[in-house]
């Protein structure tokens, strides 16, 4: 989803206003937050330092909301896979990874605010919105239409859900309608029913108790963080042409997506979403892991150094 110009710039921003939608952003936390060993939860919490009810979940959407006031920050939601869906679909690393204007792509993002998480030096300030970012890109690329730049990823191309056609377009299908009629609430649902909705659909998906088993099988390599960013960007762009855009164009704008379409999306986002969260607390035990252990060698360091100067 490539921003080409100042009016397409400003027509993206008010039809991506939230990407994955509030709801899939919070069930991914959560869904992960259940994976975490609690020494990570209270480190995590320690970071975010919310005293009020906030918690992992508006760390989640943090990122969508200061987007307008960080404009520079809008090209780190995605990467725009320069491809031809639905027959061939596929992402060239680093050409696909943001234009001349922009400052990278979902995949530097995630490097950039990993590393920055790990390194004892980053600013306490600096090191909140590091984790505040992880959380959301991890979801974000688990969002098949932010891993392609075809239509700006579908976001110009004009659909209908549950009979509404105006203002409707696949992405923002994707991130929102699809999602909250999955969970049962309406397309302009209250803050509190998403939280609920996304708290809800986050124990369903992870069941009674969180299969530890998965989450070791994941990519947790946070120290050459791309390979692992992109293969799950390679493997969200594969539902481009599996899925998302396989009827045509034809077909998908003129057909109620609220129907079958609907009924075949719903396995892939809840697959999406859970992997999302899985992948999530992988990634989070193993740079928190790091992180703690960059900081212990430097103290260890500084102890040295203060017994040498005596
Ligand atoms: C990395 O993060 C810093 C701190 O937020 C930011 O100023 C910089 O633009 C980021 N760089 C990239 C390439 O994402
Ligand atoms: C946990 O996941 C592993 C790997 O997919 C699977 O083999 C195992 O049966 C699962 N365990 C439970 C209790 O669901």
């Amino acid at each position: 989803m490539r921003i080409s110009s100042v009016a397409f710039g400003v027509s993206c921003l008010l039809s991506q206003a939230f990407a994955w939608g509030e709801v899939g952003h919070r069930t991914v936390a959560y869904v992960a937050y259940r994976y975490l060993s609690l020494n990570t939860q209270v480190y995590v919490d320690n970071i975010l330092n919310y005293h009020d009810g906030r918690d992992i979940g508006d760390a989640a959407i943090w990122p969508d909301q200061i987007k307008y006031g960080r404009p520079y920050t809008a090209p780190w939601h995605y990467i725009d896979a320069r491809d031809s869906p639905p027959t061939l679909c596929g992402l060239n690393y680093p050409a696909d990874c943001g234009d001349k204007e922009s400052d990278g792509c979902i995949i530097t993002a995630l490097h950039n605010y990993t590393t920055l998480f790990m390194d004892p030096k980053t600013h306490p300030l600096t090191r909140q919105e590091a984790l505040k970012y992880v959380i959301h890109f991890i979801g974000d690329i688990h969002q098949p239409l932010h891993t392609e730049d075809a239509f700006r990823g579908g976001n110009e191309i004009p659909v209908c859900f549950r009979k509404a056609c105006s203002h409707h377009n696949l992405h923002s299908v994707w991130d929102r309608d699809i999602v909250h009629k999955l969970v049962g609430i309406p397309t302009a649902a209250t803050h509190e029913q998403e939280t609920k909705a996304a708290k809800d659909w986050a124990d369903r998906l992870v069941g009674v108790d969180a299969n530890l088993s998965l989450l070791k099988a994941e990519c947790d390599d946070v120290v050459d963080p791309d390979q692992c960013s992109l293969a799950w960007a390679r493997e969200s762009n594969a539902w481009i042409c599996k899925y998302v855009m396989k009827p045509g164009l034809e077909w998908l704008s003129s057909n109620d997506l609220s129907l079958e379409y609907f009924d075949g999306a719903v396995p892939i986002v809840e697959y999406q979403v859970k992997m999302g969260g899985i992948r999530l607390a992988a990634w989070l035990e193993a740079m928190i892991a790091r992180a703690q252990s960059m900081q212990s060698a430097r103290k260890g360091t500084q102890h040295v150094l203060r017994e040498m100067e005596f």
